[in-house]
């Protein structure tokens, strides 16, 4: 199996078609020159000569990088705001499924307008040239970050934030859109001055689009290992229920300060997320309440029948829990609790990850 890191992993299983490797995220984060900005950095035009795209934005300054993007701050000649534009790099736009996703899940975006949404104010695609979108710019910090410097966040911290994600989640699902990339390298947390952080979801670079398939001749496994539900794990057909999975995890890395299967990358990591029961948080963190690890470990079922069935659910569920109440859902299992391959492919490659 040929196997290619992302800042999300993007895995030719079963194929050999060579994918292009890009930069990780945890690397990138390594070349970040300006990763949090400033609560009230003025607003300012950019130098009188920057690149101009289309001949409206103009590139100011080089901002960071993603796994498959450069991202800048910009300035919006026609609605004179600074502005976030988002390059494809040159070897990501190469790549058919890449380029696909980008474009399709950026286009879908921009009909969600939703508070845990970062907004999408524009998508290109000029020929000749590289696709890139325009969103509004975010001040504040990414969830990486913060984790990488507190390591867990507290119960009703971590709880507040997957209320958030959820609700933005739902805003996406609602508009057929599944992220496909949940992690905290893809939340950013906000901080307009005086108010309370607010999230935002943000990359919709893996996003799959009801009715918007990407044409490729690879059979192209995309995410990050270890926020990736089971049928992500085969090249299976996702859905929002995927998205729920890997706010599981964002959850129990939130809750505990460590990931439920805390490998590198590698066949093990993937054969966890396939086979192995997501273990009670509470074994990590004990002031943590049963109706938590519940709702965790509902969240990461392995068969999605048994998860919860939409973003709204968890947020009711969630709202619940911070209200001192208990959740309304059943914990109950519905169905056999292990995934079963949806495609001759998934077969396959679950078929050769269990023999590991
Ligand atoms: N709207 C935004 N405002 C501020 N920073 C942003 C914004 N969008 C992206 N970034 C920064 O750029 C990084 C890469 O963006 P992302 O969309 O995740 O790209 P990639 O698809 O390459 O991972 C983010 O981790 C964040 O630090
Ligand atoms: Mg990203």
């Amino acid at each position: 199996m040929a196997l290619v890191s992302t800042g999300a992993v993007l895995m030719s299983a079963l194929s050999s078609h060579p994918l292009p490797q890009a930069q990780s995220s945890e690397r990138a984060r390594a070349f970040r020159v300006t990763p949090i900005l400033p609560e009230a950095a003025p607003k300012s035009k950019p130098r009188p000569r920057a690149p101009l795209l289309a001949g409206r934005y103009a590139i100011d300054r080089y901002l960071d990088k993603g796994g498959t993007s450069k991202v800048y701050i910009g300035w919006d000649r026609v609605t004179e705001q600074e502005v976030v534009i988002k390059i494809l790099t040159d070897e990501a736009a190469r790549c058919s499924v890449l380029r696909g996703h980008f474009l399709i899940g950026s286009r879908a975006a921009l009909a969600v307008h939703h508070q845990n949404v970062v907004k999408t104010l524009a998508v290109r695609d000029p020929t000749p040239g590289t696709p890139y979108m325009v969103m509004e710019l975010l001040r504040g910090e990414l969830m990486a970050d913060l984790l990488s410097r507190k390591a867990k966040l507290g119960v009703r911290a971590s709880l507040l934030i997957a209320l958030q994600v959820a609700e933005g989640l739902a805003a996406m699902h609602a508009a057929g859109i599944v992220h496909c990339d949940i992690k905290p390298d893809n939340l950013f947390l906000t901080s307009a001055a005086g108010n309370a952080k607010r999230l935002k979801l943000l990359d919709f670079g893996l996003a799959e689009v009801s009715g918007q398939g990407v044409k490729t001749e690879v059979h192209a496994v995309r995410g990050t290992a270890q926020y990736m539900a089971p049928e992500q794990v085969l090249g299976d057909p996702v859905d929002a229920r995927t998205d729920i999975y890997a706010l599981g995890a964002v959850m129990f890395r939130m809750l505990t300060g460590q990931l439920p299967f805390d490998l590198k990358l590698s066949a093990t990591l993937l054969r966890h997320q396939l086979f192995s029961p997501t273990p009670p948080p509470s074994w990590l963190c004990d002031e943590l309440d049963p109706s938590i690890d519940a709702m965790v470990m509902k969240a990461m079922r392995k068969n999605p029948a048994n998860r919860y069935g939409s973003a709204r659910e968890l947020v009711k569920d969630l709202e619940l829990v911070l209200d001192g109440r208990a959740p309304r859902s059943s914990f109950e299992l519905g169905a056999p609790e292990r995934y079963t391959p949806q495609s001759a492919l998934g077969e396959r490659a679950a078929a050769m990850l269990g023999r590991g």
